[in-house]
C-alpha cells in the first residue's frame, strides 16, 4: 500500500461507519494554545472535545500533520520524526470508546491485512485517582488480543488542565523472530494506534470532573504504519521519504544516521515555510532556525563547502504537493538561502571571538562568558557551544 492507498484506507473505513472527513489544519495551533505547534491530531479539536457542537457533527475523521520538538534527539532511529501526519477519528460524545476498539481492530485485520498474531496492546491499569480501565481490557479479551496493563504509559492529556483519560495503545509485532514479550519489555513491538477514552476534565487544582457521554478520540502514525505495510524496516524507507533519501547521496556523502536527519529537518523545513513560519529567534521561528542549522552543521561538519543552493526542486514541490501546501517551491529556496548565509556569518564572525574566550579560560566557558557572548555579540548558547567544533570553524572556500 502506497501512502495515498493506506490514507484511503482509513478514512473510508470511517466514512463507511458515519464520520465526516474533516481537513486537516496547518502546523499552527491555535491562539492561546500553550505550545507552538500541533501536536497531535486532535488538537485543533480541543474546543469540540470540551463540548462545542462541531459544525460537521459527532463523528470525524482526518488527516493531519504534526510536530513533536519532544522527539527531536530521537530522529534518526528507525521510527522518530519532526514532521509526521497523524490519522485520526472521533467521536464527539456520539459512540464510547468500545466501538472505537471494535472498529480497530477490525481495520487493521481487515483494512490492513494486519494478521491478530501481530497484534498486543496495553490498557490503563488504574492509579491512585482513576481505577483500571475494565470496559477496554474486557473488549480486548473478548476480541482475543494479549493486553498489558500500564499506568502513566495509558493516560493521555494534551496539557496540564482539560480533557484527559485513560487510554489504549495498539502495538504490530515487527522485530526479526516470532512475537514474544510485552509492547514496555521487547521493542519489537511498534506503536501504531492510539485511543483515548476521553472521560474526564482536569482542573487547575489538579481534579478530575466526569465528561459524559465520554468522548473518544483516535491517532494512528501514518509514517510507521506505511513502514509496516511496505514491509520496511524504517520510516526513511518508505515511499513519502524516497525523494529525500535517493536525492541527498547523490549530493553528500553521510552516514546513515546524519542522512536519517538531513532528510527529516528538511522535509519538515519545507512543511514548516509552507505554512508561513520564517527563521527567527523566537517561538516558532526558532524551532525552524534550528531545524536548519542542525542540517547545516551535519553537513558543515565533512565539508564546510555544502550548500543547500545545491539542493534540487524535485524533493521540495514533492513535499509541498504531498501537503497540498501553497507556497512556490522558490519562496522556500529563498529562505533556506538566507538562513544560510545569516548562519555562515555568524558562524565566521563568530569563531575567533569564542576562541579568544575559550583560550582565556584555558578551553572552558563560564556562565558569565555565555552571557557577554549573548547580549554583546548575539551569540546565542548553542552557537557558541557549536563553535567549539573546529571542523565547523575552517574557513569557507
Ligand atoms: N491524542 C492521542 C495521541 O496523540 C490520540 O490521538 O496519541
Amino acid at each position: 500500500m502506497n501512502v495515498d492507498e493506506t490514507t484511503r484506507t482509513f478514512t473510508d473505513f470511517f466514512r463507511e461507519r458515519g464520520h465526516i472527513l474533516i481537513p486537516g489544519n496547518s502546523l499552527i495551533s491555535p491562539p492561546g494554545d500553550s505550545v507552538l505547534f500541533t501536536t497531535s491530531g486532535m488538537h485543533p479539536l480541543t474546543p469540540y472535545l470540551e463540548g462545542r457542537p462541531h459544525p460537521e457533527g459527532r463523528r470525524l475523521v482526518d488527516v493531519q500533520r504534526c510536530l513533536r520538538t519532544t522527539d527531536l534527539e530521537e530522529v534518526g532511529d528507525d521510527t522518530h520524526l519532526t514532521v509526521f501526519e497523524m490519522l485520526g477519528s472521533w467521536s464527539l460524545g456520539d459512540y464510547p470508546g468500545v466501538q472505537s476498539l471494535k472498529w480497530g481492530y477490525e481495520l487493521l485485520r481487515d483494512g490492513f491485512g494486519i494478521s491478530p498474531d501481530r497484534l498486543h496492546v496495553t490498557v490503563f491499569g488504574g492509579d491512585d485517582q482513576v481505577g483500571p480501565d475494565e470496559t477496554s481490557l474486557h473488549t480486548w479479551e473478548s476480541l482475543g488480543v494479549p493486553v498489558e496493563l500500564t499506568q502513566d504509559e495509558n493516560w493521555w492529556s494534551n496539557g496540564p488542565t482539560g480533557p484527559c483519560g485513560p487510554d489504549s495503545e495498539i502495538f504490530v509485532w515487527t522485530g526479526e523472530t516470532p512475537p514474544r514479550g510485552t509492547p514496555t519489555t521487547d521493542p519489537g513491538w511498534t506503536e501504531v494506534w492510539n485511543h483515548v477514552m476521553m472521560r474526564y476534565r482536569r482542573h487547575d487544582d489538579g481534579t478530575l470532573e466526569p465528561l459524559t457521554p465520554e468522548r473518544v478520540d483516535t491517532g494512528m502514525g501514518l509514517e510507521r504504519m506505511l513502514t509496516i505495510l511496505q514491509g520496511k524496516s524504517s520510516v526513511f524507507d518508505c515511499d513519502i521519504f524516497v525523494p529525500w533519501t535517493e536525492t541527498i547521496p547523490s549530493l553528500w556523502q553521510l552516514d546513515d544516521r546524519s542522512l536519517r536527519i538531513v532528510s527529516d529537518h528538511l522535509r519538515s523545513t519545507v512543511v514548516v515555510i509552507g505554512d508561513g513560519i520564517r527563521p527567527s529567534n523566537t517561538q516558532r521561528g526558532y524551532v525552524l532556525r534550528r531545524l536548519i542549522r542542525r542540517v547545516l552543521t551535519t553537513l558543515w561538519r565533512t565539508d564546510p563547502t555544502r550548500t543547500l543552493s545545491e539542493l534540487p526542486t524535485h524533493p521540495i514541490e514533492h513535499t509541498i504537493d504531498h501537503f497540498k501546501q501553497d507556497i512556490e517551491v522558490r519562496n522556500v529556496r529563498e529562505t533556506l538561502r538566507n538562513e544560510e548565509d545569516r548562519f555562515r556569518t555568524l558562524m565566521t564572525k563568530g569563531g575567533p571571538i569564542v576562541s579568544r574566550h575559550r583560550s582565556r579560560g584555558n578551553g572552558h566557558l563560564t556562565d558569565e562568558d555565555y552571557h557577554y557572548l549573548h547580549d554583546t555579540h548575539g551569540l546565542p548558547r548553542d552557537l557558541v557551544d557549536l563553535l567549539g567544533e573546529p571542523s565547523l570553524t575552517q574557513p569557507v572556500g
